[in-house]
């Protein structure tokens, strides 16, 4: 016998909307958790994006020295030189070599200099190293550290 043919029906609406309202819930955890994990991941690729590989001049270089002054002797050694300097890659005089460095080193170091930015013509030398982004005085920084470092 039914007193309230209505109750079944509130039951129904009942469910229902406790049904809706746990959907709505779950779906507002998801919409949440995959912004904080968004976030997280742009994170975590944003350093890389910023990466600069060993020796590509074009990047990171350029910018470096426009926001942080002039680079050290021995970081543009580092970017710019190395390359040739380290191995003795065409004949380059190595980093540290004092016998290879002595005759260079005993010209002085204008002319030390004069060949860091000119470079030595007929040579695997070019001016400034190839280093197009490097200062003059970057470059000169670069011979005193090698010149520092070789004798
Ligand atoms: C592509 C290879 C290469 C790179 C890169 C390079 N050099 Fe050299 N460098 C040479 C070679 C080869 C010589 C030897 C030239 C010679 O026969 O006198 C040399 C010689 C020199 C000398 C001695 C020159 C002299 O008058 O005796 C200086 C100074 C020098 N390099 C500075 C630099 C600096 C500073 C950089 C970076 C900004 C640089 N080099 C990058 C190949 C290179």
């Amino acid at each position: 016998m039914r007193a309230y043919p209505g109750e079944d029906c509130i039951v129904i609406k009942r469910i229902v909307f406790s049904v809706l309202a746990v959907g709505l819930a779950f779906s507002a955890l998801a919409v949440e958790v995959s912004d904080t994990q968004r976030a997280e991941i742009e994170q975590r690729i944003k350093p890389v994006g910023e990466h600069c590989m060993l020796g590509d001049s074009s990047c990171g270089g350029a910018a470096a020295s426009a926001s942080a002054g002039p680079r050290s002797g021995e970081e543009v050694y580092n970017s710019a030189c190395m390359a040739c300097h380290a191995t003795g890659a065409a004949g380059a005089p190595k980093f540290g070599d004092t016998e290879a460095w002595a005759p260079r080193i005993a010209k002085g170091a204008d002319a030390l200099h004069d060949s860091g930015l000119h470079g030595v013509p007929g040579t695997g030398m070019m001016a400034k190293g190839g280093c197009m982004n490097c200062s003059d005085e970057e470059v000169m920084a670069a011979v005193d550290y090698m010149a520092a470092g070789s004798q």
